[in-house]
């Protein structure tokens, strides 16, 4: 056999093996593949069935240090905080029902006494008294609920412009006044009289004291004293409010800003608190990047 004869049947031979060649390496690519992605396929499967009733389900892990186990773990991951998340707005939303169902319900019976008659003009006064009180009471929780989802929402429509803290503190000093007063509390405040300037919204700041001073006349008996003041130190506001009222317990104090949250439910009620005061604070505090904290004692 001659050498170009030798190499024209090489050259068959190579073109009769190419197509088994290719379509070997065409299987097994895709053979490969799929082996390798079956486990994408099964996180997708798991994925799919995940709903937002069943968010505390979480995928398998496969224990191979590599993406896909990454890839499960951050996914897992994301799932609890969406659970987490998920449940407290079903918390929130049951507890709101649950506050308003209260003066709904004292509204619905009170107007029906009165439309039913036979009441004398002292009682039907009577009557609309406690409608005002408590349709007052279920706009102020309203209000309180409007701040809050707003807050969840991430729109908090607060204002960024230098503000005089004192200013804000002045003027919740004037409401809580009124409200000293009625209880025979002793109000008392000490603020310098230059002004404590800070980046944030006035509005909102005066709320935030309103809410603490209501809570130190509200928790406190008459003839008790709250002492207010306002501070300046190393370059940031410091405001304290302290009461000679009825304190917080050890175990109560890490509770005192949760939302819906009571010492005692049976009395802050009867007092029209719903407890959302010191969560809507403590937001309007860390809105203002500063800090909040409570110190206190049964008695
Ligand atoms: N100064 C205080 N002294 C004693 N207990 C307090 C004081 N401030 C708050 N608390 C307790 O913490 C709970 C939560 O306070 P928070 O202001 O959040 O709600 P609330 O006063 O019950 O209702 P709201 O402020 O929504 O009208 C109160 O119910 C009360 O038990
Ligand atoms: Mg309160």
């Amino acid at each position: 056999m001659s050498f170009t004869e030798a190499l024209h049947r090489f050259r068959v031979m190579l073109w009769l093996a190419l197509p088994p060649l290719l379509i070997a390496a065409a299987v097994g690519g895709y053979w490969i593949s799929r082996r390798a992605l079956r486990p994408v396929d099964r996180i997708t499967d798991a994925a799919e069935s995940i709903s937002i009733r069943s968010l505390a389900d979480r995928l398998d892990v496969p224990n191979t240090a590599d993406e896909l186990q990454r890839l499960s773990e951050t996914l897992n991951r994301m799932l609890a905080r969406l659970n987490s998340s998920v449940q407290r707005m079903s918390q929130f939303t049951a507890d709101a029902s649950h506050e308003l169902r209260a003066p709904v319900s004292l509204i619905r019976t009170t107007a029906e006494l009165a439309v039913h008659g036979g009441r004398t003009n002292g009682e039907y006064h009577e009557d609309m008294v406690q409608i005002l009180a408590e349709a007052e009471r279920t706009s102020r929780l309203i209000d309180s609920l409007l701040i809050l989802a707003r807050a969840d929402a991430g729109e908090d429509g607060l204002q960024r412009e230098l503000t005089d803290v004192s200013v804000s503190l002045r003027q919740a000093l004037d409401q809580g006044r009124k409200l000293a007063v009625e209880k025979n509390i002793e109000l008392t405040a000490s603020l310098d009289k230059q002004p404590v300037v800070v980046l944030g919204d006035g509005d909102a700041l005066r709320r935030l004291f309103l809410i603490l001073i209501d809570n130190s006349v509200k928790y406190n008996p008459a003839g008790g004293r709250v002492q207010v003041a306002l501070s300046t130190s190393n370059g940031q506001a410091l405001c304290s409010v302290s009461d000679s009222g009825l304190g917080i317990s050890k175990e109560d104090l890490e509770h005192v800003f949760d939302r819906f949250w009571r010492a005692d439910k049976v009395r802050s009620r009867g007092m029209g608190g719903a407890g959302l005061g010191l969560s809507t604070a403590r937001w309007i505090v860390q809105r203002h990047s500063g800090t909040i904290d409570v110190t206190s004692e049964l008695g």
